[in-house]
């Protein structure tokens, strides 16, 4: 992944993805059951949005740190905390997902970040070395693929007009429970809670649903690779497949998401 990737899309991610995943990372911290006093780490953090929902489950105790590569996100992280005004302080840094600050942690939570490692077992296993006794790992990711969702769409259309091209949901199947726990295990972690969770996602037009797509990192380095106009052939593609087929058409899905929890073996 480029490396300016993540910081390009700050702004447009927070914009366009960020409202949209509230209830996800509550669904997460609830999970989760973070603890009040609690020391927890909070690895690809990006914008921050779910040290909200953290926060107010420890109810102003605990130690929370932030972490994530991008300079632009982490500044994004601290701008909506302060205005947010969270009853926790909360310390940012930008920071590798496989720094684990050289501390241990009573949780570990990554929210949409673990698709992205190519070495995801050594990223987890860095996050199981970290852990307190009793310590867990909470990850939130997408998956299991919905067939006929409008993620997939978009990359039936980009395989169709652009085979060489990895499609960028090709990992949701290791969201299931079982693909899950095994990649968990790979890293010296017991899967001890799995739970899939839809919420609803509301697009005016296709168009605009494209366009979102295409201001986050994964699909941001597509378009960049294949340039503008095979772009706006995958996305005539992926509307000519809609009903109506138009890019007008609104849309309305709920994509699922899988939330593993886990402690160390
Ligand atoms: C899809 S965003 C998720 C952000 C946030 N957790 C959320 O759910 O809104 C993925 C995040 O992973 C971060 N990231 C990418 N590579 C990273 C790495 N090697 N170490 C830490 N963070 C990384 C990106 O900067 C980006 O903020």
């Amino acid at each position: 992944m480029a490396d300016d990737c993540w910081d390009r899309a700050a702004q447009s991610y927070f914009d366009f993805w960020v409202p949209r995943l509230i209830p996800y990372y509550e669904d997460l911290v609830q999970k989760a059951g973070p603890r009040p006093g609690e020391r927890i780490l909070v690895t690809t953090a990006g914008p921050g949005a779910e040290l909200i929902a953290l926060a107010q489950a420890l109810k102003g105790k605990g130690t929370v740190v932030a972490t994530d590569s991008s300079p632009a996100m982490i500044e994004r992280a601290k701008e909506a905390a302060a205005a947010a005004e969270l009853a926790l302080p909360i310390t940012f840094a930008v920071a590798d997902a496989r720094d684990t600050m050289g501390a241990k942690w009573d949780l570990v939570l990554s929210s949409f970040g673990l698709w992205q490692f190519e070495d995801r077992v050594d990223v987890l296993r860095a996050w199981s070395e970290a852990l307190t006794v009793d310590g867990r790992v909470g990850i939130l990711e997408w998956g299991p693929p919905d067939p006929t969702g409008p993620f997939e769409l978009v990359d039936d259309s980009l395989r169709s007009i652009e085979p060489e091209v990895a499609e960028v949901t090709r990992l949701r199947e290791l969201a299931a429970r079982e693909p899950f726990a095994e990649l968990l295990g790979e890293a010296g972690l017991r899967m001890v809670r799995h739970a899939v969770v839809r919420h609803r996602m509301d697009f005016g037009s296709a168009e605009g649903f494209f366009k979102a797509l295409c201001a986050g990192c994964s699909y941001l380095q597509v378009c960049d690779q294949i340039g503008d106009d095979r772009t706006n052939r995958v996305a005539d593609t992926f509307y000519a497949r809609l009903t109506p087929p138009s890019p007008r058409t609104p849309l309305s899905f709920e994509p699922a998401a899988s939330i593993a929890i886990a402690q160390a073996m």
